[in-house]
């Protein structure tokens, strides 16, 4: 079944056949690369990462407006639960939970975890399988060693790492990552959204993984 994939610019990533839809971290409003609005994203999955602004973004008025179900750490979940999302899934670092598609499964991730003050639990990476495809969305992390484990407990189709710098790993250690976990294909993304990140992708080049660069609003078909 063909899948596409829609860069969202920053980290946002939607996934969708002719059955499902899941989007992840859709940080739209705000958002200076972005070129959807957050009217545009119809999808009844909604996956969060962590609790950053640029992560959360248009989570909750997406998921009301759809009535999508929220997937996430259980800190997010209640937050999404207390803003009006009906239906939410908390979940926790290393569980999997099945869908109608396949699964969503969280991850570790070396990063931070707030939203406008409140803690909102552990940061995570997720994978996502949807029919035939398992995406692997590393969140915001530094390195880490066990990254090859999930790449082997998961054998991603496609990895989304990472590459901005500052908080998160830059394009080296971007790639080492890719490395790691050994994806078909990797896309950077975290990167080129404010002057503060790194802007271009070009050092990004793992050794043996093949990298595609989408630029925001760029539809991608798997077969
Ligand atoms: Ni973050
Ligand atoms: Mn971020």
């Amino acid at each position: 079944m063909s899948t596409s994939i829609t860069f969202l610019g920053h980290s946002g990533i939607l996934i969708a056949n002719e059955r499902h839809s899941v989007v992840i971290d859709p940080f739209l409003t705000g958002n200076p690369v972005a070129t959807m609005k957050q009217d545009d994203i119809k999808c009844k999955t909604v996956v969060l990462t962590h609790g950053h602004a640029d992560h959360m973004g248009d989570a909750v008025k997406i998921a009301k407006r759809n009535d999508s179900r929220v997937f996430g750490v259980f800190e997010i979940c209640e937050y999404c639960g207390e803003h009006g999302v009906g239906r939410i899934e908390s979940m926790n670092v290393g569980g999997e939970v099945a869908t109608d598609f396949g699964f969503i499964a969280l991850t570790q991730a070396f990063h931070s975890s707030s939203y406008n003050g409140r803690y909102m639990g552990m940061p995570c990476g997720t994978v996502v399988k949807i029919d035939g495809l398992t995406v692997y969305h590393c969140g915001d992390t530094g390195l880490f060693g066990d990254m090859k484990l999930i790449g082997e407990v998961y054998k991603p189709d496609i990895a989304f790492i990472p590459i901005g710098d500052r908080f998160t790993m830059g394009p080296r250690l971007g790639a080492k990552a890719a490395e790691l976990i050994q994806p078909k294909v990797a896309v950077p993304v975290h990167f080129g959204t404010w002057p503060m990140l790194t802007q271009d992708a070009g050092d990004f080049r793992p050794d043996g993984v093949e990298v595609k660069v989408l630029q925001p609003g760029q539809n991608w078909q798997w077969d």
